[in-house]
């Protein structure tokens, strides 16, 4: 096979050595990318189960959403190529997509616009949770418990079986989710919310909840709101991620959407999925110059340092993510707008870059920069605080998470998700009394 994916169908035979047991396994196609082998049967068959620890070659399930080729760095929504839509679509475009399989015509476009843009306010009840948090609390934490909040709000909305039920929650997350994470931002600063306004787009309104304060008149710069809503939308999904897959198995259990998307939440909070764009940031400091550089890319090599590059390597890609190249070059026309013709943490990144890909360690592991190396210099030189980072990464991805969920939903073959293990631990003993114990 030399490394090349199979995409055929067919059977694969498994036979068990030194019995006389063959399991005859269904090998199903998609549309493309490799064939998976259908084991559901395979412990009927031979009474067994595989064994995959972070599923890296293991389907979840089956989606028609989003589709990634680690190998070429080829990322497609819906079939269509991520840099076609970064270059021609808008985000809340690219939102009726996902979650709907086809580019909206003008008037679905502006029907859904409306729909999003009406759902932007919050119960007026939910501006009392913010004040139970500790003004220095992260706003990723602040962001889970809220959004999990919700579920208390809406129960106009909380039953998954019916689909306008599903419909108003998809709006609401996709509408509100912005709101709450600009207060948890203006909540840390102590600044008072400001309230979403229906005379902006998506991104120009999360830009001016952020940082419009009421004794100014704020200006939305279109520069800005364009970059914002170009990052929005390469971070609007990545099939089975995990925080998606968080969501499907929190999803597959009944939960309703709000407590699932604040599953996903929590589960994008580590620094190895979506906090590296405020770990690249981190580290970028420590660094520090140019000059310190080497000796940090020694370290991440060192295998008893516990470092990594953060905003290098990818499960999926062995390539050059996509996201990164177009992320690059978003990063260079944001600081040439805003004037910022030298900035120094994007002349370490750019140096970093270099010397990783011309490092062995990182060429022959196939590690290249990641959605996450650039996006955190943009998002600072454009104002949002490190913290907030992974928290716009979270508003992005909220459209992902809840098409991946409503497209679970509708499966007939869903069932609760409800892995296996390799039970590695005591076999069964009997109970000692506690003076026969040593
Ligand atoms: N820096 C240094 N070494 C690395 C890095 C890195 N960033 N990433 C992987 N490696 C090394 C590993 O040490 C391992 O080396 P070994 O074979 O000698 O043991 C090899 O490359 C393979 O790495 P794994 O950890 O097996 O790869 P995995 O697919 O499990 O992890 C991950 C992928 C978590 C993204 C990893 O590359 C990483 O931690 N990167 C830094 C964090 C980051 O940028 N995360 C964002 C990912 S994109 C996103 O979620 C939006």
């Amino acid at each position: 096979m030399n490394g090349m994916s199979y995409t055929g169908t067919g059977t694969v035979t498994l036979s068990l050595d030194g019995t006389n047991q063959t399991a005859s396994l269904p090998l199903i196609a998609g549309t493309t990318g490799p064939s998976v082998i259908d084991i559901r049967k395979l412990y009927a068959d031979l009474g067994i189960f595989t064994f995959d620890p972070g599923y890296g070659g293991t389907a979840a399930c089956e989606s028609k959403i989003t589709y990634i080729d680690g190998d070429a760095g080829v990322l497609l929504y819906r079939g269509y190529p991520i840099e076609q839509l970064a270059e021609h679509s808008t985000f809340l475009e690219v939102a009726y997509l996902l979650l709907n399989g086809e580019l909206p015509n003008a008037e679905q476009k502006a029907v859904f616009e409306r729909g999003v843009i009406r759902h932007t306010m919050l119960h007026e009840q939910i501006r009392s949770f913010f004040n139970g948090f500790r003004r220095d609390a992260h706003p990723m934490a602040v962001l889970c418990g809220v959004v999990g909040a919700m579920s208390a709000f809406y129960h106009d909305s909380l039953d998954i079986n019916d689909p306008e039920h599903r419909r108003i929650s998809a709006f609401r997350l996709i509408a509100k989710v912005p709101t709450i994470a600009a207060w948890a931002h203006k909540y840390s600063s102590g600044q008072p919310f400001v309230y979403p306004s229906n005379k902006y787009g998506y991104a120009e309104n999360l830009l001016h909840m952020m940082f419009a304060v009421p004794t100014e008149e704020y200006r939305v710069s279109p520069v800005l709101a364009r970059a914002l809503d170009l990052i929005l939308i390469l971070h609007a999904d990545h099939e089975q991620n995990a925080s998606t897959s968080t969501v499907r198995l929190a999803g597959s259990t009944g939960a309703n959407p709000f407590a699932c998307i604040a599953a996903g939440i929590a589960s994008l909070w580590g620094p190895a999925h979506g906090g590296a764009n405020e770990a690249v940031l981190k580290m970028l400091g420590e660094i520090g110059h140019a000059r310190h550089i080497p000796e940090f890319i020694a370290k991440v090599k060192d295998k008893n340092s516990n470092a990594r590059l953060m905003g290098f390597g990818h499960r999926v890609y062995k390539n050059y993510d996509p996201r990164a190249k177009i992320m690059q070059r978003t990063c260079h026309e944001v600081l040439a707008e805003l004037g910022i013709k030298d900035d120094p943490l994007l002349d370490l990144a750019v140096e970093l870059e270099r010397v990783a890909l011309h490092d062995d360690y990182f060429v022959s592991r196939k590690l290249y920069p990641n959605v996450d190396f650039y996006s955190g210099i943009i998002l600072k030189a454009m104002g949002f605080p490190t913290s907030m980072f992974t928290a716009l990464f979270a508003v992005a991805r909220t459209v992902g998470w809840v098409s991946q969920w409503l497209e679970m939903i509708e499966d007939p073959s869903q069932r609760i998700g409800r892995p296996r293990q390799l039970y590695t631990g005591a076999a069964q003993r009997d109970y000692p009394p506690l003076a026969a114990r040593g």
